[in-house]
């Protein structure tokens, strides 16, 4: 199975970059499962409705939120009425929405795909590798579905690191979403699962992760609040992995950094 995911879509200009290259990248790199995080669409915060339904148009089969899953309240009710619209699992019982979805394509293959959230520098939720240990005792690799996707919304390199050798052999890939910058890490782990610590962001990154550059030099070294922060505008890079799985066995092929657009260094991998 080829699956791609895209980090952290930040602001307009990560929409539109999104909007415009999915359909062409889904084709270029035969794609059979998109998966996109989007808890930055919304001027920096959140994801409304209207935002998530104009991804799922332009090819995303999943859309995946994090702690600013809630910044835009009108997505609570729309959570709950769209299961591939994920929040991260380790949310109270009783949370609106789930933290995973098994998405079932046209040839009868299965994918899961989850999402959890890192509790180093981020707020304490419930344990991440208990509630995914538990959702994964649900499932087998290879058995019941032919791939499975953790995108793992954290803050720190180290908790994705131990996260992602908790899981290995269990699980297609565990990718990193939340700080923004793509991380140079892409394996295969020993035992067979691909691992990125961060996939990067959809947005500008003539900026300060995706907000303007003014307001955040004046939080940081001024310390003063200024303006509300505000996405930057210029041309997005879009940022993710490009991830191919056994469809015996469920474990990664290979791993490979997307990056196109905007100001980063190139990364495409050759199908
Ligand atoms: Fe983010
Ligand atoms: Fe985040």
């Amino acid at each position: 199975m080829r699956i791609l995911f895209l980090g952290d879509v930040v602001g307009r200009a990560g929409r539109e970059a999104v909007g415009a290259a999915l359909p062409a990248l889904r084709a270029r790199l035969g794609i059979d499962v998109a998966i996109v995080n989007a808890e930055n669409a919304s001027h920096g915060f959140g994801l409304a409705p209207e935002m998530a339904r104009a991804l799922f148009a332009a090819g995303a089969d999943v859309i995946t939120l994090g702690n600013h899953a809630w910044d835009r309240k009108e997505i609570i009710p729309y959570i709950a009425e769209t299961p591939r619209l994920l929040r991260p699992l380790n949310y109270p019982p009783g949370t609106p929405g789930a933290g995973s979805v098994v998405v079932e394509l046209a040839d009868g293959r299965k994918a899961l795909v989850a999402q959890a959230m890192g509790r180093l520098f981020m707020d304490p939720l419930d344990c991440p590798f208990r509630g995914s240990a538990d959702l994964l005792a649900k499932y087998r690799l290879g058995v019941t579905v032919n791939a499975i996707v953790i995108d793992l919304h954290a803050e720190a390199t180290s908790e994705k690191m131990a996260f992602a050798h908790i899981f290995d052999g269990q699980v297609s890939m565990v990718i990193g979403t939340h700080t923004h910058c793509p991380s140079a890490d892409a394996q295969v782990l020993p035992g067979g699962t691909a691992f990125q610590s961060d996939a990067g962001m959809c947005g500008d990154y003539d900026s300060v992760i995706g907000m303007t550059k003014d307001g955040a030099a004046l939080r940081f070294w001024k310390k003063l609040p200024g303006e509300r922060l505000s996405p930057a505008e210029g041309e997005a890079t879009i940022c993710g992995v490009f991830l191919e799985t056994d469809d015996m066995t469920g474990l990664a092929r290979r791993i490979e950094p997307v990056r196109t657009g905007g100001r980063l260094s190139p990364a495409m991998p050759a199908v």
